[in-house]
């Protein structure tokens, strides 16, 4: 695969988010993700929240059992997520921050005061072999301290881009768009590999998707969405075509 090849991962945790909601097993989200798979999705992301909400532990499971694309397993950075991880070894880890009243997650993770309880974190994991990513805002000190604790890879926030832009505040997330790029150069000039998610649809993804820096996006939420009104497999080969498109 070239060099300037923008991977895709689908996030299929709210999949799960409706499974729960009549708590048996349909719709199947490792089923989705083996659609997701077939429709040209790079890999697959699943968060396994504390409280459970939508991924649940057989999840992941199943996930690693079936897919043939790497998984990539979000989850805060505590003791029963690190052992679960440290069980499956998925192919990458995302340590996001977790607040259990938060409906999403809702900013980056405070890298820059954690720094050393971060950095005992994620050394078991990437002694096991996972990619270690990092999730945060497009912030130069936390990106300084994720290159600092030894993370390879951080993924920018784009949730406040995609929220102005969405309350048409075209201003704003001109904004949030610069210093997502200038973030994107700048951890990449210090050897860190890029990813960005959160938020993103067909409206936002592009401008994000030309980021020379940038290696993988994450998308879930719209996607899912998108599937009730044109199926799963089309939602992420129109995704998938605009990402090419932005990348020229
Ligand atoms: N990246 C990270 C680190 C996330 O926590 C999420 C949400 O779970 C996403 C990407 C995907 O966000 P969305 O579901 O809004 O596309």
């Amino acid at each position: 695969m070239s060099d300037n090849h923008l991977r895709l991962g689908v996030n299929i945790d709210h999949v799960a988010t409706i499974r729960n909601a009549r708590g048996g097993a349909y719709p199947d989200p490792i089923r989705a993700a083996k659609l997701a798979e077939e429709a040209g999705a790079n890999g697959i992301t699943a968060h396994l929240r504390e409280d459970r909400r939508h991924i649940l532990d057989a999840d992941i499971e199943g996930l690693m059992e079936a897919l043939t694309v790497p998984l990539n397993f979000e989850m805060a950075a505590t003791d029963e997520m690190q052992k679960i991880a440290l069980r499956h070894k998925p192919h990458a880890v995302c340590i996001v921050p977790e607040k259990r009243e938060e409906r999403t997650t809702e900013g980056g993770l405070e890298v820059a005061r954690e720094e050393n309880k971060l950095a005992h974190f994620i050394a078991p994991l990437r002694d096991v072999g996972c990619r270690v990513s990092i999730f945060i805002a497009a912030d130069q000190r936390q990106i300084e301290a994720a290159h600092r604790i030894g993370a390879g890879v951080i993924e920018l926030h784009t949730g406040a881009y995609c929220d102005f832009h969405a309350e048409g505040k075209l201003d704003d997330a001109a904004r949030e768009l610069e210093a997502l790029r200038e973030m994107s150069a700048y951890a990449h000039s210090l050897g860190l590999e890029v990813h960005a998610g959160h938020g993103l649809t067909y409206d936002t993804v592009q401008p994000v998707a030309a980021f020379p820096e940038v290696r993988e996006l994450n998308i879930g939420h719209f996607l899912i969405g998108e599937a009730i009104f044109r199926g799963l497999t089309p939602a992420v080969h129109e995704m998938r075509r605009l990402m090419d498109e932005a990348r020229g």
